[in-house]
């Protein structure tokens, strides 16, 4: 067999793959900061979840089985502040703060990194005490900024974001309407909800909205 053309290795270089910025970008807006976790987290952020559970679990199955115990946020923040930024890491939980006076007040993140299209999808919680606030929005407002700025400007240089809110979630939805991604397709009983025992159980549709690094948004009125 003859060997690949360098024209046919040019080919298959593209598009160029996603590296994960050296240091990890950090956002700043008026009230908050979104950053990477870092060692001493932990206890804040159960504390943060726990006060959180019941809200959290309609909508995110994880709180019936994560973070029971300080100790395993601890594990977790340390399992990925390990992971940033190493070749293979795809996950980039990120924790919103107060700017001032440094509470953690809720979670976003930037998670299943696909490098070869460089997109990425957003989550989002905010603690039922911060709630209510402008605070979802305005983090996410920054993150997106900062998800789309290239990696040599400070940013995390990515080209696609993607989120996915089940349909009765009207508080999430609203979040991703003020930001401004755009809604482009419903995602049929993709999801299983249920808990607490209580809540409505069963498969349920939800709403895939997405932006792409440049477009401009259509922010839906405050
Ligand atoms: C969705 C969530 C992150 C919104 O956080 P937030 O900081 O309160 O959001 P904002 O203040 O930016 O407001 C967004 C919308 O939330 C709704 N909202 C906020 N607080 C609310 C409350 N206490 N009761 C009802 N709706 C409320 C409002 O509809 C608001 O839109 P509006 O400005 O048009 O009134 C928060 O409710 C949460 O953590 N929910 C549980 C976890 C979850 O569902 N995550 C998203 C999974 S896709």
């Amino acid at each position: 067999m003859s060997a690949p053309s360098e024209a046919w290795l040019a080919y298959l270089g593209e598009p160029i793959p996603w590296r994960p910025p050296s240091p990890l970008p950090r956002t700043t807006t008026a009230r908050l900061v979104v950053r990477p976790y870092a060692r001493g987290d932990g206890p804040a952020l159960f504390a943060a979840i726990d006060r959180s559970r019941a809200g959290l679990l309609p909508w995110m199955l994880w709180a019936s089985t994560d973070h029971r115990h300080v100790e395993d946020s601890i594990h977790y923040v340390e399992r990925h502040r390990r992971a940033y930024g190493t070749s293979s890491c795809r996950d980039y939980p990120l924790g919103i703060f107060d700017r001032t006076s440094g509470e953690l007040v809720g979670s976003t993140g930037l998670h299943d990194v696909r490098v070869g299209t460089r997109q990425a999808e957003v989550g989002w919680w905010v603690a039922p005490s911060h709630q209510g606030k402008g605070i979802a929005t305005e983090a996410i407002d920054g993150l997106v900024e900062t998800a789309f700025q290239p990696v040599d400007q400070g940013g995390w240089g990515l080209r696609r974001l993607v989120v996915y809110v089940v349909t009765d979630n009207h508080p999430s939805r609203r979040v991703a309407e003020k930001v401004g991604l755009r809604l482009e397709g419903t995602l049929r009983a993709e999801r299983f909800i249920g808990y607490p025992p209580d809540a409505p159980r069963g498969y349920v549709d939800v709403l895939a909205y997405a932006l792409l690094a440049g477009e401009p948004r259509a922010r839906a009125a405050p």
